[in-house]
C-alpha cells in the first residue's frame, strides 16, 4: 500500500468511526488508539477531511463529530460509512445511466456477486412499476439497485420487495419523518409518495439465479423537479421535513439496514418481516380501490398473506386476494397512519 492509499485508508477508518459515532462526539485519544496514530495526525487527517468538504466538529475535552459529508453519492462518501457484510462492498457508480436496474440485471447476468450495487446521480429512462417512468433528476435523490442472490425458491423473490420497504420506512422514520408503507411498496409521507421499489428477477423454475432490487428515494427534490402531474402526489424527504438531507449519510444508513433486514429474514423467514410491514403500513384497515391488470374493484383492506398478496374482503363478504396492482384509499378510518 502507498502512502496515498494508506492515507486515505486512514481517513476512511476515521469516517467509519465518526459514523459509527452518529451524533455524539469520539473523542481524539480514542481515534488515536484505535489507529495507532497520534492525535496530532488525527488532528491532520481530520483537517485532510475537511479540505474535500466533510464537516466535522471538533470540541475541546469532547472530540469529534461528524456533521455533513460532501453531496456525491461515489465510493468515496460511501464506502467508510457501510457497516455491512456484502451489500455495497463492490459499488458502481455511475454520473448518469439510463436505469440502474438495466445495468445491474446486465451486471448480475455477467456474473456479479451478491451485494454488488449499481448507484447513479441521474437517470434517463429510470423504471417504475407497471411500466411507469421513475423520474429522476441530477444531483438531489437516490437510486440505486442491489444485486441479491438468495437462496430462495423464485415464488419467495417477492419477499425482498417487502424487507426492501421495511428497511427503507424505517430509516426515514428515524429522520423524523411521519412515513409509511402503501401496498404494495410505496412509501409515503402524508399520503404522497417519497420512495418506490422495483425488484427484477432471472430464475429457473426452482431457482433463483439473481434479484435485482432497484430502489428510487425522493431526497432533496423540490416541487419544480417534479413533472406536474406528479406534484399533487409525490414528495420528498426534504420537502417533508423542511431541510435539506445529507444523501451518503441516508443511502448508508438505508444499505445497513437493509442488510440487517435481509439477514433478518435468512434467519428468521418471511413471518418476522410480515410483522413489520403490517406495524409499518397504512394501508391495512383502509376502505380500498384495487386496480389490477384486468379488473377494478372495492373492499377493505384486512392484511397480506404470508406471500405478502393483499387480503381484500369485498362487499359480499368474500375475500379477495391480491398479488399485483395498486390501490387507492377511498375513505379514512381512525387507525394508525390515518
Ligand atoms: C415504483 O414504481 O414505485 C418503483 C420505482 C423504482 C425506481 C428505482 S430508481 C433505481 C432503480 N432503477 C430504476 O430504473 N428503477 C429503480
Amino acid at each position: 500500500m502507498g502512502p496515498e492509499s494508506s492515507e486515505q485508508t486512514q481517513e476512511a477508518l476515521i469516517l467509519g468511526f465518526l459514523a459509527d459515532g452518529g451524533e455524539d462526539f469520539t473523542s481524539g485519544e480514542a481515534l488515536s488508539s484505535k489507529l495507532g496514530l497520534s492525535r496530532t495526525a488525527v488532528w491532520k487527517h481530520v483537517e485532510a477531511l475537511r479540505g474535500k468538504g466533510y464537516r466535522i466538529e471538533a470540541v475541546p475535552a469532547r472530540g469529534y463529530r461528524l456533521v455533513e459529508v460532501p453531496d456525491r453519492l461515489t465510493p468515496l462518501e460511501l464506502t467508510p460509512l457501510l457497516a455491512t457484510h456484502d451489500l455495497g462492498h463492490t459499488i458502481h457508480f455511475h454520473e448518469t445511466v439510463g436505469s440502474t436496474n438495466e445495468l445491474a440485471f446486465r451486471l448480475a447476468h455477467d456474473g456479479a456477486e451478491h451485494g454488488e450495487v449499481v448507484v447513479t446521480e441521474q437517470q434517463t429512462a429510470g423504471k417504475g412499476r407497471r411500466g411507469r417512468a421513475w423520474v429522476s433528476p441530477p444531483g438531489l435523490n437516490l437510486y440505486f439497485s442491489a444485486i441479491l442472490r438468495p437462496e430462495l425458491p423464485p415464488q419467495r423473490a417477492a419477499e425482498l420487495t417487502l424487507v426492501a420497504a421495511v428497511a427503507l420506512t424505517e430509516v426515514l422514520r428515524e429522520t423524523g419523518a411521519e412515513a409509511f408503507i402503501k401496498w404494495p411498496n410505496d412509501v409515503q409521507i402524508e399520503g404522497r409518495k417519497v420512495a418506490g421499489i422495483l425488484t427484477e428477477l432471472s430464475a429457473e423454475p426452482e431457482r433463483v439465479h439473481f434479484v435485482v432490487l432497484g430502489v428510487g428515494v425522493n431526497l432533496n427534490a423540490q416541487e419544480e423537479h417534479f413533472p406536474e402531474e406528479l406534484r399533487a402526489t409525490a414528495t420528498s424527504l426534504a420537502l417533508a421535513r423542511g431541510q435539506r438531507v445529507p444523501r451518503a449519510l441516508f443511502a448508508a444508513s438505508l444499505w445497513n439496514r437493509l442488510e440487517e433486514w435481509l439477514d433478518l429474514h435468512v434467519e428468521m423467514g418471511f413471518d418476522a418481516v410480515r410483522q413489520r410491514w403490517k406495524e409499518l403500513s397504512s394501508t391495512l384497515g383502509q376502505d380500498v380501490l384495487v386496480r389490477t391488470d384486468r379488473r377494478e374493484f372495492r373492499g377493505l383492506a384486512e392484511d397480506i398473506d404470508t406471500m405478502g398478496a393483499l387480503l381484500v374482503r369485498t362487499e359480499d363478504g368474500s375475500v379477495e386476494r391480491v398479488l399485483a396492482g395498486d390501490v387507492e384509499r377511498l375513505r379514512p378510518r381512525a387507525t394508525s397512519g390515518s
